[in-house]
Formats: structure tokens, sequence, C-alpha cells
């Protein structure tokens, strides 16, 4: 078992533990938070699956508990769903000193997060992610959030976990597209600022990509350990914590455009070529090696995940610019984007000229 403390913002600092077998000690790292009742929200998927685990050992531990699930995937990311958990809870009489307890992915870990940011102005959550882009990204950093018909994560808040517990055994229920998903936003850490741990996942700890739990503990380790430092320095993203965002204006945009259902392009294969242009970009300007960029490439090739926009499908320049522009990330107009310097050597780029930006998307092969 480690753990990694999440400190130094304005927030109450907390933990991130991460191990095997978490689940079943679940109610003895809560119990101490949990003045009174529990209500886990899960998604209908995940609660078929691991939601007694978490019960019975929350029970062992004297800790009362409620389920509400909601239905697995990014539609529940809504504000139907958000009035419907928050509804439960008032439904239950939870109170202020209550806990919530996000048990699922990414989309369970907004929702509930969300939740229980407005829930009588904010009460304690925690967070147990069973995705791998949960663990290493999603349940770290406080970000909560619900999409609408005109964007995704446009409605949410900032409220940090008071804990998260991080299995690496309930990833082995993960459907393996998932894992590779999740894989994309390891590399990403890498790539962001961490070459000699972009090695390792492209040799030793390659294995990671495809449910090898040592591999898999030592990746969300890692990422954690990454994620959680950018996090204690700017927890409200004015500046470094953009660098998290490496991969996602170009993955994004596409992502858009392919669309969220069930099926299309999971969000971790759109940033893993997301990371893929953002390299491609940054040697067509000068910035990055071609050797870096060919690196990149193959690793994340080699992880199942796409390198190549023909790969997600047909697109046009000037609607993915549109995307890019209007994406949350954008200011005053003009584009930001992260890019590379190199494997490990991410930065933050304002004021990028969108007319570059579309030539390299017509030679990406997006058309005019
Ligand atoms: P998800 O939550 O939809 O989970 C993916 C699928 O896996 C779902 O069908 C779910 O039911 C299933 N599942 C989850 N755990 C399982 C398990 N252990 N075994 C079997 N099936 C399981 O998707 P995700 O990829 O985890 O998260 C994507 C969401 O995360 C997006 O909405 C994205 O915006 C958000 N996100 C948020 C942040 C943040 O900082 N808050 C960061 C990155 C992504
Ligand atoms: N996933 C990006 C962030 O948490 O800031």
């Amino acid at each position: 078992m480690t753990i990694i403390p999440v400190s130094g913002g304005a927030f109450a600092a907390y933990d991130v533990v991460v191990g095997r077998g978490l689940l079943a000690q679940a109610g003895t790292h809560i119990a101490p938070l949990a003045r009174g009742r529990t209500v886990i929200v899960t998604d209908e998927t995940v609660a078929g699956i691991h939601a007694e685990a978490l019960t019975v050992s929350l029970t062992a531990a004297g800790v009362r508990s409620e389920i509400v699930a909601v239905p697995a995937g990014e539609g529940s990311k809504s504000f139907a769903e958000l009035e419907r958990v928050l509804d439960r809870l008032l439904e239950i009489g939870l109170d202020r000193k209550d806990v919530v307890i996000a048990l699922g992915g990414g989309v369970v870990g907004d929702l509930a997060g969300l939740a229980a940011a407005l829930f009588m102005r904010g009460i304690d959550f925690v967070q147990i992610p069973t995705t791998l882009l949960a663990q290493v990204d999603s349940s770290v950093g406080g970000k909560t959030a619900i999409d609408t018909p005109r964007g995704k994560n446009l409605v949410g808040a900032f409220h940090q976990p008071r804990l998260v517990l991080a299995d690496i055994d309930v990833l082995a229920t993960l459907p393996e597209r998932q894992v590779r998903s999740g894989w994309a936003e390891v590399l990403k850490h890498g790539l962001i600022c961490d070459a000699a741990f972009f090695d390792w996942l492209a040799g030793e700890g390659a294995a990671g990509a495809t449910g090898d739990p040592a591999a898999l503990e030592r990746a969300v380790i890692r990422s954690v350990e990454i994620k959680s430092a950018v996090v204690g320095e700017d927890e409200k993203e004015a500046g470094r914590r953009a660098l998290l965002n490496l991969g996602h204006t170009f993955g994004h945009a596409v992502e858009t455009e392919v669309g969220f259902d069930e099926g299309a392009l999971a969000h971790g294969e759109a940033v893993a070529l997301g990371c893929c242009m953002a390299f491609r970009y940054a040697a067509r300007e000068g910035l990055c090696s071609a050797q870096d960029v060919a690196r990149v490439e193959a690793v994340v090739a080699a992880a199942g995940l796409p390198t190549r926009l023909a790969q997600a499908g047909s697109f046009a320049a000037d609607r993915l610019l549109t995307l890019m522009a209007g994406d949350k990330k954008a200011e005053g107009g003009a584009l930001t984007l992260i890019l590379a310097h190199g494997i490990g050597q991410a930065f933050v780029a304002k004021g990028v000229d969108a007319s570059k930006v579309r030539a390299f998307l017509i030679e990406e092969g997006a058309t005019a």
C-alpha cells in the first residue's frame, strides 16, 4: 500500500491510497471520516460488480451506507441525473456531517463530486475510482462537472475529496479497451514531465496497458505523484495545471466531432491521438525533434491506441478548429495548446496562430 498526500493549495490535505485489496478494507479507511451515514453513488455496471464488497466492508467497520446507482456512461453527467442524485440524498435525509462515496469511473466521480459540492453547500466525499483513467486522473484534483448540450464539463465546481482509495484489483474486471484508454493518461504524465517514467512505460512497464497488476500499480503511483504535485501547486488551473491537458485540445475536438456514444472514440483514445498531434505540431514548428515524435507514436501504437486522425474518422479542418477555439482552454479567441520541447518537457503555448493550426490539420488529413 502506498500513500500519496495531496496538499499545498487552499484545500484540506488528503491522501490517495494506492494498493491491492483496498475495497475490502475501505470501511477501515472511511470510518474515521464518516461521523454519520454514507451514500455510495455508483453506476449500474459497477454496482453489480463491486458495490457489495464495499457495503460489506463499511458495515463491518460500523458505517451505515445506502446505494444510489445511475446508468453507466457519459449520459449520466447531466442536469437530470444530478437532480436525481441530489433528490435521493435529500430523501435519504443526509446531513452535513455525512459522506458521499463515489464508486466508479470518471463519470461517477465527476457527478457524485459535484453533487457533494452542492449538497447543503458542500459535504465531504471519498473517491473510490474503478477505472484506470479515474485512478490516474479524474479522482485526484477536485475537478467535478456535468455536461450540457453546449459542451462537456461546462457546469462544475472544484471540490476536493477527503480521501481517494485506488484499488488495483478492481481493474481486473475492466474491459481491456478501458484499460488501454486509461493507459493514455498514464503515458500523458510521462510525456508532460518525466522522461524516465515514459521510458519505463515503453519497456518494462508496457504490460500495464494490457492489465498486468504489478505494472499498473507502479504506473498509478507515479501518475498520482505527478498529478498531486501539479494540483498542490495550482489547484484552480491558473497556470501549471493546464499542462495536464496535453493531448486534450486536439483530442477533445476529435472526440466531440465523433460523439460520445458507447463504442465511439473512448476519452483516452482521443487523448492518445491528441498527444501525437501535439508532438507533431511542435515538431512542425521546430520546437521538438522528429525522433521524439517517432518515439511517442511508436509507444502509443504499441499500447493499441490511435496515433493518426484517419483512425478516428473523417474531419473538416474548420470544424475541428472551431471546436478547439471554443474549448474552455482557449483565451480571448487565440488558441492555447499544450506543446512540448521533447518527451517530459511539456509547456503551455498561448496565442498560437489559428491559421498555422488549420494548415497542420489539413496536413494531418482533415479536409480544407
Ligand atoms: P466511465 O466512468 O464512463 O467508465 C467507463 C465504463 O467502465 C463504464 O461503462 C463503467 O460502468 C465501466 N466500469 C467502471 N469501472 C469498472 C470496473 N472496475 N469493471 C468493469 N466495468 C467498469 O469512464 P471513465 O473513462 O472512467 O471516465 C471518463 C469521464 O471522466 C469523462 O466524463 C471525463 O470528462 C472525466 N474526466 C474527469 C477528469 C477530472 O479531473 N475530473 C479528468 C479526466 C476525465
Ligand atoms: N484532467 C486535467 C485536470 O485534472 O486538470
